[in-house]
């Protein structure tokens, strides 16, 4: 029997991503899935009901999502739409696991296989289902195209016959994923950019950028990388350290963007009341760890702020800003990942309970909540 997979039109009115592509669309055929697109579900994304239709899947209603084998959506399934899948269904979304252990139990109560993508091991064969790569990428772009829109100024040194104006000078707080971006798209229109991290090994990617790194390197930073090759969260003497050196570089900035995160604690603050006080009239700061906390204090989630006379951006639906590229990498991840899951002979879904890349998404499944992070027991995994 062929198996069939869902696509709704994302409910929350603040999404404009949707978890397909035309050419994941076909990729999913290819693959033998019957398909099937919510009627307008790609439109905030630019991608009309035709174009779905065209790479081979049928446009449907929501009522569809009963008969599917397999829900792709963006943001984890409400109540309402829990209710109207098939019992067995597997869903893959950004679940936003954390401090939603409620909403993961009833998921499992009605039996669905639930897998949350931004759980996918930072391994090399998940690279290509890394959906916070593919999505910070494209937020770190956005904030700087975002700034750039709020700031009155220009970004390149213009030499005019009517006078000269100087390069933006911009400061990247956080050099991953996101910031790497940032300083690439803020060089790329011309600006003076300076970056920092606690992490050394970022030192030479912000070099090779252009730009300069800006850091206390002392040897709290040369052993603030974990074996993951995330950041720890730093002490407070290194703290202090930290913020008397940006407080005086972030005097003389044009635009900041911050990006640091720690995974699993709150957001670090690294811009504070003062700091925003001592920058220039007009200058913009976009604090992309808004949804965690925000590294700048003020930040308004959803908002562009004045603190202390400076816009402060805090959207924090970034990737949704560039939502036909978003959708398209997301359209991407999950496919790449639902492959994983087929059996070659069958060509039926098949979740591989030993598999790690299952072992390290999956919430919950056979009625059970499996993932040892929320709740779950790992011989649920069994079950
Ligand atoms: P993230 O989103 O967790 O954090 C963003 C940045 O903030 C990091 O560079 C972090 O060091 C920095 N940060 C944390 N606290 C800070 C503070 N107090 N001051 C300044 N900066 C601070 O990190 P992201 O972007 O997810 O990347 C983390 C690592 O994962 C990187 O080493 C990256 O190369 C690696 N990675 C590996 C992949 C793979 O192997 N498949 C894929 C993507 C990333």
């Amino acid at each position: 029997m062929v198996s069939a997979v869902f696509v709704p039109r994302e409910l929350d009115r603040r999404e404009a991503r949707v978890a397909a592509s035309p050419d994941a669309v076909k990729r999913l055929v290819g693959l033998g899935f019957d398909v099937v697109i919510e009627a307008g579900a790609g439109q905030p994304s630019d991608m009309s009901d035709d174009d779905f239709a065209k790479a081979g899947a049928r446009i449907g209603t929501v009522e569809d999502a009963r008969r599917a084998d397999v829900v792709l959506k963006v943001r984890p399934p409400v109540e309402r739409e829990i209710a109207g899948y098939a019992p067995r269904a597997i869903v893959i979304a950004i679940m936003d696991p954390y401090g939603n252990e409620a909403a993961i139990a009833a998921m499992a109560k009605v039996g669905l296989s639930t897998f949350a993508m931004e759980l996918m091991p930072r391994i090399t064969r998940a690279q290509s289902m890394d959906v916070l790569s593919s999505q910070a990428n494209l937020a770190g772009y956005q904030a700087v195209i975002e700034a750039a829109a709020h700031f009155n100024r220009a970004f390149p040194m213009m030499m005019t016959a009517a006078g000269t104006v100087p390069a933006a000078k911009v400061f990247v707080m956080g050099a991953g994923v996101a910031g790497l971006q940032a300083i690439a798209t803020a060089r790329r229109l011309g600006a003076a950019v300076s970056a920092t991290d606690v992490r050394l090994a970022v030192k030479e990617q912000v070099a090779s950028l252009g730009a300069k790194f800006i850091a206390i390197e002392d040897d709290e930073f040369k052993a603030a990388e974990t074996s993951g090759g995330y950041a720890k969260e730093m002490s407070k003497e290194y703290q202090a350290k930290q913020a008397a050196l940006v407080a005086d570089h972030i005097a003389k900035q044009d635009i900041v963007i911050t990006t640091a995160l720690i995974p699993g604690r709150p957001a670090p603050r690294l811009v504070s009341r003062d700091m925003l006080r001592s920058m220039k009239p007009g200058a913009v700061v976009v604090d992309l760890a808004v949804e965690r906390g925000g590294n700048v204090e003020g930040v308004v989630a959803g908002e562009v702020a004045d603190v202390e006379g400076v816009k402060v951006v805090g959207f924090a639906d970034m990737p949704g800003r560039i939502a036909a590229s978003a959708s398209a990498l997301y359209a991407k991840n999950l496919v790449t990942f639902l492959e994983t899951m087929i059996n070659k002979e069958t060509k039926q879904v098949v979740v591989n309970l030993d598999d790690e890349l299952i072992k390290a998404t999956m919430l919950t499944h056979a009625g059970q909540v499996v993932h040892p992070a929320f709740g779950g027991n790992t011989l649920a995994m069994s079950a």
